[in-house]
């Protein structure tokens, strides 16, 4: 299997996770040192794994990353297109963070599927897991090129379940709300990160990739580690503009508990959670 983003975080704990459970692991990241240091947590465990620095906001890295992982491990059965960067601002956000977000939050499952299907449809099977976000599902205040490109990965897991589901391709989207880890911990001065402490419970990565264990036992499309996620959806789907409503007003409680103290824990923030 294949796990980008493998150096840190959620994808770390699915490389360690999913190599505890016997599997042969290609830890893939930008941070190539990250990655070497989850090879070497695999490896002290008695576990089976290889670091291969990629960016896969480069479509040749992830053609390059594809052929690495098959010739050493064999036809991949997995691949965790889990790499994801985080960029606040809405529409003023520079090019450049807009640009980045759709390459390594949208276009990099695009191009990983793109290197993997035509094998796994030619084995007639193989696993997509994409990770995406609640932002995906929901959205993210204070980041726009987060939410949308994050809608846009939730809305290519659909079409490859639908159109590749037949050819006995399995795909999941994982759509976490608060994780602890660099991303969420890096970002909790800026109203975005500020945000997601706020909205519910903060699962540590190893609870993530449980779920994701299960989820994919399961063959489930959607893997929520927090269940609350689902419940959020369907209050946006029975009533959009009441939805809408309720994140304005959630909006404007974090600002003014924001403005009224800079320095608040928006964890102790007061009913702030994403829903009306
Ligand atoms: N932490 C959360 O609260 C949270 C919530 C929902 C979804 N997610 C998603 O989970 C995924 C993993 O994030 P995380 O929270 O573990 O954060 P993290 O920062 O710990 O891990 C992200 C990893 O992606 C790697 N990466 C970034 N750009 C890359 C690139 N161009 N090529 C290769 N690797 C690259 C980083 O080096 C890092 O190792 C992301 O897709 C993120 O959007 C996180």
């Amino acid at each position: 299997m294949v796990v980008t983003g493998g150096a840190s975080g959620i994808g770390r704990a699915l490389c360690v996770r999913f190599a505890a459970e016997g599997a042969t692991v290609t830890v893939a990241d930008i941070d190539e040192a990250g990655a070497r240091a989850t090879e070497a947590l695999i490896a002290a465990a008695g576990g089976t794994a290889q670091a291969v620095r990629c960016d896969v906001s480069r479509e040749a890295d992830i053609v390059a990353l594809v052929e690495v992982a098959e010739t050493a491990f064999g036809p991949i059965d997995l691949f965790c297109s889990n790499a994801g960067v985080a960029a606040g601002g809405g529409p003023e956000a520079p090019d450049e963070d807009w640009a980045r977000s759709w390459a390594v939050n949208t276009m990099a499952h695009v191009w990983a599927a793109r290197a993997v299907l035509p094998g796994m449809v030619a084995r007639g099977q193989g696993y997509l897991l994409q990770t995406a976000s609640a932002a995906g599902l929901l959205t993210n205040i204070g980041t726009a090129p987060y939410s949308v490109t994050k809608h846009a990965a939730v809305g290519l897991a659909e079409w490859l379940a639908i159109t590749y589901g037949d050819a006995g391709i399995k795909v999941s989207c994982l759509c976490p709300q608060g994780v602890r880890t660099n991303m969420l911990m890096g970002s909790t001065d800026d109203p975005a990160g500020a945000v997601v402490l706020a909205s519910g419970d903060l699962l540590e990565p190893e609870q993530v990739a449980d779920a994701v264990v299960v989820g994919l036992a399961e063959e489930r499309f959607l893997i929520l580690p927090h269940p609350i996620v689902a419940d959020y959806m369907q209050a946006k789907v029975s009533d959009y503009d009441r939805w809408l409503g309720g994140m304005r007003r959630l909006q404007a409680r974090l600002r003014a508990t924001l403005q009224a103290n800079p320095q608040a824990n928006p964890q102790s923030t007061p009913q702030a959670t994403p829903q009306p």
